[in-house]
């Protein structure tokens, strides 16, 4: 059988795929030729972001709704993307990220029980660690987050893990570091509302400059006064497109591999919020005004990846650099303006 046949084959649910990491990773699994369902509520995630993959409307809080909804279907494997993504938003209202994170991939983990699916990957975060103790850190980091965002991602990689071991579950945990860039050719990008990340932030306030209001369009710059070279948050940016092929190499990993893992995904490399404006400058040609504002609740100074293990075990290496990231996304800000 040809590589083609074989992964035409394969039926794979994506819950959450019409959010921002799950559209791009849904428009790479089809062009790889895989068939595939997405199971998303809609609530932050766009229907127009899912392509030529099924959509059905569900949120993972009603079981028997799901189980119904896929009750004729036969999966190969799940990618879990669907849930609330907002730090902030998680301190504000902590209760709605225990119930969607962790009850909604509870059900998902036992309807996958129910259904025999034995492959499941997990959309985790480096908001696990909490305060980075070294600055870059590697999945032997202590695990401590800070916020009930971070808690919900740790809750459910440790089900993941107990599930593996009681139940033959095949799992592993994806820890995306700062997740960036765009798929302009596909039409996708970043789309969030209200948009709290950096990159996506400093190319709207281009955008916006032209018709707002004077001091509307300030770019933030939380925090001028941590212990960095300039001053400002060092982050690991990676392109949405690396993390997709992960996603896809991830994939391939649990077919073949028994248990429970957790990988880091960043690029091992940190930018500074300055260097990011200056980039985002080069890239536009554009004069980019921001102001310093003070340090916003929960950021650590620096928080880079050691992503060793996701070379070793996914042969997984991010192609796409930070000029590629702010292009990408540029194009795609411009075009969804
Ligand atoms: N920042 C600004 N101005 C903005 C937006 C962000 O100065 O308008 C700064 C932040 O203070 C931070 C850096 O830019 O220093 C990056 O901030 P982001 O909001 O883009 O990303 P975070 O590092 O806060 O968040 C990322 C992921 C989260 C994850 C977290 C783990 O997006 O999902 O890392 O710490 F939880």
């Amino acid at each position: 059988m040809k590589w083609e046949e074989a992964l035409g084959s394969e039926h794979i649910l994506v819950t959450g795929g019409a959010g921002y990491i799950g559209s791009h990773t849904t428009q790479l699994l089809l062009d790889q030729g895989y068939q595939v369902t997405v199971v998303d509520n809609l609530s932050t995630g766009h229907a127009w972001s899912v392509g030529d993959a099924e959509l059905i409307q569900c949120d993972l809080r009603e079981p028997v709704v799901l189980a119904g909804a896929l009750r004729k279907k036969s999966f190969t494997g799940i990618i879990h993307f669907a849930g609330l993504s907002q730090v902030g938003e998680s301190i504000a209202q902590p209760l709605s990220y225990f119930d969607n994170n962790v009850t909604g991939s509870l059900n998902l983990i036992d309807y996958a029980a129910q259904a025999g699916i034995d492959q499941f990957v997990f959309s985790s975060s480096a908001a696990v660690y909490g305060n980075p103790r070294a600055a870059v850190i590697d999945e032997t980091h202590v695990i401590a987050p800070i916020n009930p965002y971070g808690m919900s991602k740790a809750m459910v990689e440790t089900m993941l893990a107990e599930s593996a071991r009681a139940n033959d579950l095949r799992a592993i945990a994806l820890r995306y570091f700062n997740a960036a860039g765009a798929m302009p050719s596909c039409g996708l990008g970043e789309a969030h509302d209200p948009e709290t990340h950096l990159i996506p932030n400093v190319l709207k306030s281009l955008l916006l400059a032209a018709d707002a209001s004077p001091g509307d369009a300030y770019l933030k710059v939380f925090g001028d006064d941590y212990e960095t070279p300039d001053g400002t948050c060092i982050r690991d940016y990676v392109h949405v497109t690396d993390l997709a092929q992960a996603h896809v190499s991830a994939l391939r990993y649990v077919k073949d591999t028994a248990g429970a893992q957790a990988v880091n995904l960043g690029t091992g490399r940190g930018h500074s919020v300055l260097e990011i404006i200056d980039t985002c400058q080069q890239v536009t040609g554009k004069d980019i005004a921001h102001i310093i504002e003070p340090r916003r609740a929960g950021d650590p100074a620096v928080l880079v990846a050691d992503n060793k293990l996701a070379g070793e075990l996914l042969d997984w290496r991010p192609q796409r650099t930070l000029t590629d990231i702010v292009s990408d996304a540029w194009q795609w800000h411009q075009m969804s303006s």
